[in-house]
């Protein structure tokens, strides 16, 4: 009895251990499901890290999706961009390139003749990858040649169901799999709860949402190219000082892309959520003292609900007539 409840145990602690995945994946837009199996919802239209240099048999992986936010009905994110960088490990030898909704359609459609882009490094794409078949359904995928992983990059369906179908799969199939930590990578390294243990180590209990723009926007490694994005990061980075305040302008900016009520909102007034949240992000890491963030800011929310302690800052600082529904 005795060694058959000391198996059971050996057991359950071998099946956490190997509870990791070496699969991480984002669906309809923006959950990301990491390499522990959380889900991590990803409501902002900027790049983020979701594998970064992760080892997978012999290279070092990074895919990095770029969100949008879908202008017709204006709640759906959508996988814009899918941004792979690879290293050989033994000879630090590089392949860059990129898909895209474009890039890949027109690949599907047989109007190009690959559904990435190379971009940059000494590697030729026909050396190392090997395309998914056309015929697959809406998605485009790389395949290493030796099989040791895959990349695919689904796309969304204008016509059918909108944003469900956007995503990316990274899969490893190799023995040597060393996923990088969190906040480096979104996916994480496969330790259950990283994100919850990583707020608590902050004292940061009270805000998921904001933990992960806290970990997006000040990090100076994601190369952002909307200059929306790229300010918002700047200003985190460089002139937010404590990260207390970073975390504050994390915490009171992001219901302006990440909330339904807000998007629409701002997008319905022809504005565009995500210069609101940079004008946000400046205005509250001045310190409430930036008069133009606090103007555009104001204009830019003016008819929209109420955005909890910004709309009575901006309205007492500089905008009387802000009205709020
Ligand atoms: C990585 O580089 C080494 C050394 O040049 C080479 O032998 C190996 O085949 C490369 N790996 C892949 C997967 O191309
Ligand atoms: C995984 O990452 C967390 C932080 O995100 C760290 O505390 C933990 O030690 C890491 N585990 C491994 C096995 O690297």
């Amino acid at each position: 009895m005795k060694v058959f409840v000391a198996v059971l145990v050996l057991c359950a602690i071998a099946h956490t251990s190997f509870g990791m995945t070496k699969v991480c994946e984002a669906k309809k837009g923006k959950k990301v499901v990491t390499f522990s199996e959380t889900a991590e919802t990803t409501e902002f239209p900027c790049k983020y890290n979701a594998v970064r240099r992760t080892k997978c048999g012999e290279w070092l992986v990074t895919v990095t999706p770029g969100n949008d936010l879908e202008t017709d009905k204006n709640k759906h994110y959508v996988i814009k961009t899918l941004w792979v960088g690879l290293e050989n490990m033994t000879n630090t030898l590089k392949w860059e390139g990129r898909s895209t909704l474009k890039i890949a359609r027109k690949y599907l459609d047989n109007l190009k003749m690959a559904p990435f882009t190379r971009k940059d490094g000494f590697l030729k794409t026909e050396d190392i990858f090997t395309y998914g078949p056309r015929t697959a359904d809406n998605q485009v995928s790389l395949i290493e040649k030796n099989g040791d992983f895959k990349i695919t990059y689904n796309l969304y369906d204008p016509d059918g169901s909108m944003h469900k179908s956007s995503g990316f799969r990274f899969e490893c199939f190799s023995d040597t799999f060393v996923p990088t930590a969190y906040p480096q990578q979104l996916c994480g390294n496969g330790t259950e709860s990283e994100v919850h243990k990583f707020k608590k180590s902050m004292e940061w209990q009270d805000n998921r949402m904001a933990t992960l723009f806290f970990n997006i926007f000040t990090n100076d490694e994601i190369a952002q190219t909307e200059s929306n994005c790229l300010t918002s990061q700047r200003t985190m980075t460089n002139k937010c000082g404590t990260k207390e305040k970073q975390y504050m302008a994390a915490k009171l900016c992001w219901p302006i892309v990440g909330k339904p009520r807000y998007q629409r909102c701002i997008s319905g007034n022809m504005d565009k959520p995500i210069s609101a949240f940079r004008h946000c992000v400046e205005y509250v890491c001045s310190d409430y003292k930036d008069a133009n963030s606090c103007l555009a800011l104001g204009d830019e929310l003016d008819m929209c609900p109420t955005l909890d302690t910004i709309t009575l800052k901006v309205r007492a600082d500089c905008k009387p007539d802000l009205f709020s529904t």
